[in-house]
């Protein structure tokens, strides 16, 4: 690939979804934008580059800018956010909105919807108490594909085994060969919708909880300081935001504080 694609490509991957492709993740580009290539009839990933020079096609920009998306995700990924869901964040939640007995939660980089899904299960592990509470559960991501999965639910046995425990993997999936979908009273749960998070997050309206996990690592730091601004701007005073392990709020954002004792949670700085 000339110097010319590879800069073609990466400004407009940057300018599309955030993604900071350095010249070392080159190798990414031929992997991935190869079947992209092939599914719309050409032999090379330099013949797809010139097509979308020439043409401006958006139909290949967004198979191009989905295709170079990490979609990784797990249930129950690295377990101790999720604990901390179950045992501080819902609770004081369930606390701070005891009259309006109602909340939402933005799972905002939802791929496959293991996180959301995840969310969903503590919340109907609850039980009793979150009875007459109305709780939403949005799933957003830029990746028309990868959210038609999520809404299907219908994960490998390799997926599932991946950080579901075997009493809610049985309690809450049924089995179809050797596939396993997340029954409907769970999936009717969470709505999935396609929402770019470089765009402005108003549309969405208010979130109490916001996972927004393992995204931000592929933006630079002046995108990431302009999401988290988006991010503050629909969360109410007493709102709690959780990224992910390799994340932080930390000379990013001044909008944030990390929360004293709960790892990987941040609050609003009033
Ligand atoms: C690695 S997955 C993270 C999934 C989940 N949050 C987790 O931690 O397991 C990152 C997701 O971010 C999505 N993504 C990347 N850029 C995005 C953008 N600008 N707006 C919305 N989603 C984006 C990708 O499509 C991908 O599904």
């Amino acid at each position: 690939m000339t110097p010319d694609d590879f800069n073609y490509i990466s400004a407009l991957l940057k300018n599309r979804s955030g993604l900071v492709l350095s010249q070392d993740k080159a190798y990414l580009l031929e992997s991935r934008l190869m079947p992209v290539a092939r599914n719309s009839g050409m032999q090379s990933v330099e013949e797809l580059i010139s097509k979308m020079r020439m043409t401006s096609d958006s139909g290949l920009i967004t198979n191009v800018t989905e295709a170079m998306t990490t979609n990784e995700s797990f249930f129950f990924r690295d377990q101790k956010p999720f604990d901390l869901f179950r045992d501080e964040l819902l609770p004081e939640l369930m606390e701070n909105r005891a009259s309006e007995k109602s909340m939402r939660i933005w799972s905002a980089a939802a791929s496959s919807g293991q996180e959301a899904y995840t969310l969903a299960i503590l919340l109907k592990e609850a039980g009793a108490k979150m009875a007459g509470w109305r709780c939403d559960i949005v799933g957003t991501d830029i990746s028309h594909e990868i959210l038609d999965k999520a809404r299907e639910g219908v994960y490998t046995q390799f997926e599932v085994q991946r950080g579901m425990p075997i009493q809610l993997l049985v309690k809450y999936f049924d089995k179809y060969d050797d596939q396993w979908q997340i029954k409907p009273e769970i999936r009717k749960s969470v709505a999935f919708k396609y929402f770019n998070l470089l765009d402005s997050l108003k549309p969405l309206g208010k979130f109490d909880i916001v996972y927004c996990r393992n995204v931000l690592i592929y933006f630079d730091p002046e995108t990431k300081t302009k999401v988290l601004s988006e991010i503050a701007k629909i969360m109410p005073p007493d709102g709690m935001l959780v990224l992910g392990g390799a994340e932080t709020v930390l000379g990013i954002s001044e909008r944030f504080t990390p929360v004293k004792g709960k790892r990987g949670v941040y609050e609003l700085v009033q």
